[in-house]
């Protein structure tokens, strides 16, 4: 029997998965990340956490499972997208890791969109300049730590750098490289248009390979402290949502993969490089090679229910908390939820956007409150997925529906009446670390391409069909619910001063 590992540096923590050549999971382990915000809108971690969470998580899943580090066959890599690592010649880290949730560079997108034109931006990268991504981040130090930027020899992702400590290369897989917007994404690699305007040198960015490529091996040191074989090969992997879309079987243009973890996704596979023209919907390269893919983020989906029971019902479990929402009727009686706790990204790039409630009367309980987030999120989640349909993909044929938030079929049943589609679960439920998992398997050519390792290993386990009234009732508050953002947002703008 062959094992292949999967690593998720996710903003939680660092997961290592591992399964078998069958595809099924043997064992997993956690271990959490702090996370720093030292100042509002900063979000921070420190990459050192990251290694030793891999090493701990590592060392657990073997010891767990029994299973001999030397029987683990390949390993592969994925995590939180966007967040810049900063290296100087010696391989050590600069300053405390910047991620893809902080919100300091407005001004920065500002500049990238004025040096190339946000147009050309948009048709050169595929993609808008957010705060979230790379890019303003790197501009950000440029301007502010020119000390620390002075240092700087090597730029990476989160999961990057822990490859750097597992392996020695400096590598990164096309999906994080696009996430970086320094990529063009027609041909898959950095853009020297995009490094040449903002200035920065080509030797600092890792080599660029297809998800299921080998970009190093198990040195030494790494084996010795992780229990893995010194030799072990691990491939690019992917950035978290491409490696979801694999592990959940959404590399098929027709498939598309809604992710209902703190942040919600919607993500659509395409042949080509495909770009909403308006940069509303992110495009970037898929972990699948050759393939490209659309994708619109919520950043508080799950984030708004935990924060809300967290907030209202501490120490409610969800089936409690939810249970009673199932009485209210869809509309939940003239309430609407705005699920901006954390600024958006689609289809609004607004960091200062805000949460609300909208609607309260006195005949508003608990219960309507719950339900209230559920549609709300599901209202945010119709935006990506209504501009999904309008950027004329040529056929939508499935949602497969999967994260923490998939497991309530209350919410599964209202997002298939908010999208009035259809939505399939799946038997993979652990996400981006199953993805990139396959993809080692791939990459060590235990499957031959990642059509053929999702075939083999995702097979449908449910449906939720939309039901007849709901959808009619949940047409007419979408349209309502539409109105809220643009009624709130200069209020909002200005409460964000206070
Ligand atoms: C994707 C994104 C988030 C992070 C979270 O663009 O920013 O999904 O990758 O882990």
């Amino acid at each position: 029997m062959a094992y292949f590992l999967g690593i998720d540096v996710s903003t939680t923590g660092v997961k290592a998965l591992l399964i078998d050549d069958r595809g099924s999971v043997v064992g997993e382990a956690n271990t959490e990340n702090p996370l720093y915000t030292p100042q509002p809108l900063w979000s921070e971690q420190d990459p050192l956490d990251w290694w030793n969470g891999a090493v701990t998580s590592i060392r657990a899943v073997l010891q767990q499972t029994g299973v001999s580090g030397e029987l683990v066959n390949g390993i592969g890599l994925t995590g939180q997208m966007h967040g810049l690592t900063l290296l100087d010649e010696r391989g050590d880290v600069l300053r405390p890791a910047i991620l893809w949730n902080d919100q300091r560079t407005g001004a920065q997108c500002d500049t990238i969109r004025a040096r190339l034109g946000r147009e050309h931006l948009i048709q050169l990268t595929g993609n808008d300049a957010l705060t979230g991504f790379t890019a303003p981040k790197i501009l950000w130090v440029q301007e502010n730590e020119p000390e620390v930027y002075r240092e700087v020899r090597h730029i990476l992702l989160p999961k990057d750098y822990v490859r750097y400590r597992l392996t020695g290369a400096f590598a990164i897989d096309r999906a994080d490289g696009a996430g970086t917007i320094l990529f063009d994404l027609r041909t898959r690699d950095w853009s020297p248009e995009m490094l040449g305007a903002l200035q920065i040198p080509l030797e600092w960015l890792p080599k660029t390979f297809e998800g299921p490529e080998i970009t190093g091996t198990v040195n030494d040191e790494a084996a010795r402290l992780t229990g893995l074989r010194a030799g072990t090969p691990v491939v690019a992997g992917g950035g978290d949502q491409a490696a979801q879309a694999v592990g959940v079987g959404a590399v098929k243009p027709g498939i598309i993969a809604l992710t209902l973890g703190t942040s919600g996704v919607v993500f659509a596979t395409t042949g080509q490089a495909f770009i909403e023209p308006q940069g509303r919907l992110h495009a970037f390269c898929h972990s699948a090679p050759g393939r490209w893919h659309l994708m619109g983020v919520m950043l508080s989906a799950a984030g708004s229910l935990r924060w809300f029971r967290d907030t209202f019902a501490p120490g409610k479990g969800y089936d409690d908390l939810l249970a009673p929402a199932a009485t209210v009727p869809a509309g939940c009686e003239g309430l609407l939820f705005l699920p901006y706790l954390t600024g958006e990204r689609t289809p609004h790039p607004d960091p200062l956007a805000r949460g609300a409630f909208a609607g309260l009367t006195v005949r508003h309980s608990m219960p309507h409150l719950t339900r209230a987030v559920l549609e709300g999120v599901a209202f945010g989640l119709r935006d990506s997925f209504e501009l999904i349909k309008q950027a004329g993909l040529s056929s939508i044929d499935q949602v497969r529906v999967s994260g923490g938030g998939a497991r309530s079929a209350l919410w599964r049943q209202i997002l298939a009446d908010v999208f009035n589609a259809e939505l399939v679960t799946v038997n993979t439920t652990e996400g981006a670390a199953f993805g990139a998992a396959l993809l080692a398997g791939v990459g060590v050519g235990a499957w031959s391409d990642v059509d053929s390792a999702c075939a083999a290993t995702v097979r449908e386990t449910g449906s939720t069909r939309p039901a007849g009234e709901g959808v009619e009732k949940y047409d007419q508050v979408y349209a309502l619910y539409r109105d809220l953002y643009p009624a709130l947002k200069d209020l909002n703008h200005r409460l964000s001063g206070v």
